[in-house]
């Protein structure tokens, strides 16, 4: 419990995994009632989008810090309208661009609105992951279309990152000699929402297609008091495919999957498919170029650096809140760590955290 710099700055050099954290976005809701005593230390009530940013890219400098070099940081940020016509803003009505500034800020480690480098350094974009909610507030509309989505910010700082794309691929693919699937099967083949209808087994499918880079999940599943909960749903990919399930205490290093991939055979028309499925993307192959699409791959084992001295991979969410990443991550073998302002927030995690342990795989 406390202010994310403070206990940020408790935590030993490399001794986080995975940074997966939803901050406050700016002027969007306030979370602490006005009368707290910490209140002032509340992130997103910054006066500005280049006050909210550098208070963003100070963060990163210390998650940077306690990040483990093959980590990677997946921060979720929701944008702003613009309400009134005031120095250091865009015009009344506009988005101001935060999650934009926010990734541009890591990509070149400036801050693009101020042009001071960036106290994080320069980061390796790797994903922007679209979360679309299917229900969303309706909220103002008049002159605009219905905001439904917010983005997923995928970085690391070392080109040879842990990840494991093979934890999460999705139904299996279809077989290429055949033909191309409906548009409305490849659909369910690649949403996660139907996987256990698609797959039969609820089981993520080592030889199916990756996750593309937006994500249908609805919000909610959360009846507590507290605003803006993650739906655990959300959290299962990235804790997947980016915190390894173990790590070397002694040389610290992460176990990584070993994968043999075998041909396929080659793809073959069929009388009367007008498009080949590998060339047509809503036929079920999500996984161009062709030298992925042609190779099955299949587990062989493990790597082990031989010391036999292993921890479980850790999740840092600085943000906890309910605690919605604490409980995906034990619930998937990972060990968890979370920061949170609010001392309510204790209490509400414990609460969540029981019953999500033994429902989340
Ligand atoms: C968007 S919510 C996180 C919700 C969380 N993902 C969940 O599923 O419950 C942001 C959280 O940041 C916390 N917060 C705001 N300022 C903070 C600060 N300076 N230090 C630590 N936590 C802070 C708030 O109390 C709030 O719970």
């Amino acid at each position: 419990m406390g202010d994310v710099f403070d206990v940020l700055a408790d935590m030993d050099d490399r001794s986080v995994d995975l940074i997966l954290t939803s901050p406050p976005f700016l002027a969007v809701r306030s979370y602490l009632p006005d009368d707290h005593p910490d209140k002032h230390l509340e992130i997103g009530q910054e006066p500005d989008p280049a006050a909210f940013v550098d208070t963003l890219l100070r963060l990163a400098a210390e998650w940077r810090r306690v990040l483990a070099p093959y980590g990677s940081l997946v921060v979720e940020l929701g944008d702003t309208y613009t309400t009134d016509d005031a120095a250091g803003w865009p015009m009344r009505k506009s988005l101001a661009m935060v999650p934009e500034l926010f990734r541009i800020a890591l990509a070149y480690g400036i801050h693009p609105l101020t042009g001071a480098e960036s106290p994080a350094g320069r980061w390796l974009v790797r994903n922007v992951v679209r979360w679309v909610r299917p229900n969303p507030p309706v909220g103002a509309l008049g002159d605009k279309f219905r905001p439904a989505t917010t983005d997923i910010v995928v970085a690391c700082t070392s080109a040879d990152r842990w990840f494991d794309l093979d934890a999460v691929r999705t139904a299996p693919r279809s077989d290429p000699t055949k033909p191309a699937m409906s548009n409305r099967k490849a659909r369910e083949v690649d949403d996660p929402r139907i996987l256990s209808k698609a797959n039969g087994s609820g089981e993520w499918h080592p030889g199916g297609v990756p996750p593309l880079d937006w994500w249908e999940i609805p919000p909610g599943g959360y009846e507590g008091a507290h605003y803006a909960v993650w739906p655990p749903k959300l959290l299962v990919v990235p804790i997947q495919s980016m915190c390894p399930r173990r790590v070397c205490r002694t040389c610290g290093e992460p176990s990584r999957r070993i994968v043999h991939r075998e041909r396929m055979a080659d793809p073959v028309r069929h009388e009367g498919q007008k498009n080949h499925p590998a060339a047509n993307p809503r036929s079920g192959f999500f996984d161009p170029p062709p030298t992925d699409w042609r190779y099955r791959p299949e587990t062989v084992g493990w790597t082990d650096c031989g010391h036999d001295d292993w921890r479980r991979g850790v999740v840092l969410d600085p943000f906890a809140g309910t605690g919605t990443t604490l409980a995906v991550a034990h619930g998937h073998g990972r060990s968890a760590i979370g920061i949170d302002l609010d001392e309510r927030n204790r209490r509400l995690a414990a609460e969540r955290i029981g019953p999500l342990f033994f429902t989340q795989r």
